[in-house]
């Protein structure tokens, strides 16, 4: 396990913006799916949000019929969001906070404050077969929880290190390294995400025990300039050296 590589999932959120701000029938996400699965994603993630902004209910049973890899939906703990999930029996559903008016997920998911929420909409999602995952800050408190909460995996919020700089984002770093180990000492899969670029993505390299990183925003906009296989590709390459642990 020491060596396994670290997975890529591509958050393609941003492929559907692009369609919908203009009402077009195209770019197709199917396509845009293919095309990531095929320079080496691991997995496709969308975010079905409340207010509809970017993914469709019907890209959700389009994409599960016709991605390759995994499908991981990013929801919220919403239950219309809950009955669209089981019907369309993605392979992993990861929970995030959601508020209409963010521009995207901000903070992770208080998984220790909302345990009688999340439990049982854990519980229905696992039922179904489907992996939950939960998008949480790196503190011991959210992470305890999430594990005496039975979700398998919890997704790292790692946006505030992304957003800083010098020690202040070696602060962060910290803390995300210390979250990953207490994960895994717990048994969680410990995947990460949210503001990774090529250029803040070394330091997410030194997080130990990491799984899949789930990266959006910053491939799609590469893509504008180099296309997605290469955008895609790229991201790929500045992860291959990862080593899961120093032990
Ligand atoms: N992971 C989660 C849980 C998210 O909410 C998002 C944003 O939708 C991402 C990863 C991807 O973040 P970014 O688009 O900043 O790469």
């Amino acid at each position: 396990m020491q060596n396994q590589k670290l997975r890529l999932g591509v958050n393609i959120d941003h492929v559907a913006t692009l369609r919908q701000v203009r009402g077009t029938g195209y770019p197709n996400m199917v396509q845009a799916a293919r095309i990531c699965e095929i320079a080496g994603a691991r997995g496709i993630t969308v975010h079905l949000r409340e207010d509809r902004r970017h993914i469709q209910d019907r890209d959700v049973f389009v994409l599960r019929k016709t991605i390759k890899t995994r499908l991981n939906l990013e929801m919220a703990n919403n239950a219309d969001i809950v009955s669209v999930a089981l019907k369309v029996k993605p392979d992993e559903v990861c929970l995030v906070p959601e508020r209409r008016q963010e521009l995207t997920t901000e903070g992770g998911l208080d998984a220790s404050g909302q345990k009688r929420q999340l439990g049982p909409t854990i519980r229905k999602l696992t039922d179904a077969g489907i992996e939950v995952s939960l998008f949480i800050e790196a503190a011991a408190g959210q992470i305890e929880a999430a594990a005496r909460l039975g979700a398998p995996v919890i997704e790292l919020h790692t946006g505030t290190y992304c957003e800083r700089k010098g020690a202040a984002a070696r602060k962060e770093l910290r803390i995300l390294c210390e979250g990953a180990r207490r994960a895994h000492e717990l048994g969680l899969v410990v995947n990460a995400g949210h503001g990774i670029n090529l250029e803040n993505a070394g330091g997410i390299l030194e997080i130990p025990y990491l799984n899949t990183l789930n990266i959006g925003h910053s491939i799609i906009c590469h893509a504008v300039f180099v296309g997605l296989h290469r955008a895609v590709k790229e991201m790929l390459e500045a992860m291959k050296n990862y080593r899961r642990s120093l032990g």
